[in-house]
């Protein structure tokens, strides 16, 4: 039987921005040996996911000003099951945006205080085009994450 992830990254996406970014989150967390990490579509996320999983990453590109349809839609789905289990737990947001990215980052930390996750890194937006050098801050934040489990810190 497989594991639940204990690094669950969740994304949304239509022209592969923010999935560049989620896989680079992963590739980074897979740096580090023996920490289970899954990489979901947001429509794929169970409120069994949310509530098992030790640190959260939400991925998402801001659309019309705010998160996209599908990441809100996994917290409208799952917030009544999950929000008994989910107080304190660790989070942290990677967004993709045109030109701005507050609107979807404003967002996405309204709804994690409703669920009273816990904020552990500061949040990565990246805007335009994908660069190198964001991939890289993705993967350092992957990698960061999976270490902090595997010290016992989260
Ligand atoms: C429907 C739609 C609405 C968008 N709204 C915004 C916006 O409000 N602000 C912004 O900076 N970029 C906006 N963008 C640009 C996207 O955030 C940007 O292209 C992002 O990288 C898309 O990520 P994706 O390839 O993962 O879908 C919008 C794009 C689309 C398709």
């Amino acid at each position: 039987m497989k594991c639940a992830p204990q690094l669950l990254i969740v994304y949304h996406s239509q022209t592969s921005n923010t999935e560049r970014l989620a896989i680079a989150v992963e590739e980074g967390a897979r740096d580090i040996v023996g920490i289970e990490v899954e990489r979901l579509p947001a429509s794929g996320v169970t409120a069994v996911d949310l509530k098992k999983c030790r640190i959260l990453v939400i991925c998402s590109p801001e659309y019309f000003g705010y998160m996209s349809g599908a990441v809100k839609e996994l917290f409208d789905r799952t917030y009544e099951e999950t929000r008994e289990f989910t107080m304190g737990k660790p989070y942290a947001v990677v967004i993709s945006a045109g030109n701005d990215g507050a609107g979807a980052l404003s967002s996405i930390e309204r709804i994690a205080a409703g669920y009273r996750f816990r904020k552990i890194q500061e949040p990565i937006i990246s805007r335009g085009a994908i660069l190198l050098s964001t991939l890289d801050r993705c993967r350092e934040l992957g990698k960061t994450l999976a270490a902090g489990i595997d010290f016992g810190i989260y």
